[in-house]
């Protein structure tokens, strides 16, 4: 006999989260398809049930809408739990989509959704799995015991929201980007930098330009007020000339590194290609409440969309990191990390991450693989 109670019972503790799917353009389709089938695995162990709206953004948006994001994709992003989004852009020589003014562009729209989201946080962990230790360029020397590091990069202020135009004075050209900070702005990510540092090795390294920029010397005195509130994290101060050439000499001194959005945007590449495989590389842009937006580090990669050839693995990494931020699922998040790594010993790997004695597998399969193992 069927028992309906204890189906009853069950159902009722399903919790239900609304995740807006943004696949974006490129891979961006394929890898968050991967990232769906896992989170339903997870689900499915975990107890919980993942509702998805797709949404348009980026290229695919400009197709639709004629712009890249519009008032409704955002007002529907705003009211999901929580927002996984693959990649946007396109080959920027070759496409249409870059014909338009800049604020009309693919990569508008990511900028805007962040905006609108208020995520000024962006959480971007690197760090070297060892069983990928060949793919890291630098020199075992250097690499050591390896490297794990998360970069926290302010996001929604500075040169990329600055005033910015284009003038012509006396027949002449000229272009103007303006960076603005105010230390409510620096307060809040530094306050998320040293939580994030107490769950690690409680160590921050703020980078900035405090010896040229007015906004960097402002950013030092707010992050070292903050730290006074966190009396166990050491704070540490570098200039951003300097970290980029630290991140490629000593990697292994950095646990949480803290900075401004142009800095990060540039640091944070350059510490995911010393972990040499940014198809692996997850991302969270997170804000004062629980809704957050997860995304590969990586782009779009237009040349090889469509091929199976793509890493899910980013994508599905920052799918465990939105169970982990936005949904308080830590199990379910451990799971799938644990999967990817499992996965990873066994020897699988998409074609980024291909060694010898490997085995390669296409992008579904990877996906496959992954959820079989949470
Ligand atoms: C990133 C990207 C974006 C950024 C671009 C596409 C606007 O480079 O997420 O790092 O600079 O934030
Ligand atoms: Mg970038």
């Amino acid at each position: 006999m069927v028992d309906f109670r204890a189906h009853q019972d069950k159902t009722e503790d399903v919790m239900e989260f609304h995740v807006a799917v943004i696949p974006g353009d490129g891979i961006g389709p394929e890898i968050v398809a991967e990232a769906r089938k896992v989170l339903d695995k997870a689900g499915e162990k975990f107890g919980c049930q993942f509702t998805y709206r797709e949404l348009l953004m980026g290229g695919a948006s400009i197709d639709a809408y004629g712009v890249p994001l519009t008032e409704e994709t955002l007002a529907a992003a705003k009211a999901s739990d929580s927002v996984l989004l693959g990649a946007v852009g396109g080959d920027v020589g070759n496409s249409r989509w870059y014909d338009v003014a800049p604020n009309l562009r693919p990569e508008a729209g990511l900028l805007a959704i962040r905006k609108g989201l208020e995520l000024f946080a962006n959480i971007r962990p690197a760090y070297l799995y060892q069983e990928l230790n060949k793919a890291c360029p630098l020199k075992e020397e250097i690499i050591g015991d390896g490297f794990d590091m998360v970069i926290v990069r302010e996001l929604t202020g500075g040169l990329y929201f600055g005033k910015r135009y284009t003038e012509e004075v006396d027949g002449v050209k000229r272009a103007v980007d303006t960076l603005v900070y105010d230390e409510n702005e620096i307060r809040r990510i530094a306050v998320k930098a040293f939580d994030i540092a107490m769950k690690r090795k409680k160590n921050v390294i703020s980078v900035d330009k405090a010896n040229v920029l007015d906004s960097s010397r402002l950013w030092r005195s707010v992050v070292e007020e903050v730290a006074k509130g966190y009396p166990e994290v050491t704070l540490s101060h570098m200039l951003v000339d300097n970290c980029a050439m630290q991140l490629v000499m000593n990697p292994g001194q950095f646990d949480v590194i803290l900075t401004e959005n142009m800095f990060g945007d540039i640091l944070s590449d350059e510490a995911s290609m010393i972990t040499g495989s940014i198809g692996m590389l997850s991302s969270a842009s997170l804000g004062a409440g629980k809704l957050g937006l997860y995304e590969p580090s990586h782009g779009s990669a237009p040349d090889i969309a469509g091929k199976d050839l793509a890493n899910p693995i980013a994508t599905i990494l920052s799918a465990a990191m939105m169970l982990r931020y936005s949904f308080d699922l830590d199990d379910a998040a451990d799971a799938i990390e644990a999967a990817v790594r499992k996965v990873i010993s066994e020897g699988y790997r998409t074609v980024d991450i291909m060694s010898e004695g490997c085995t390669r597998v296409g992008t579904k399969e990877m996906g496959d693989l992954i959820a079989a193992r949470v």
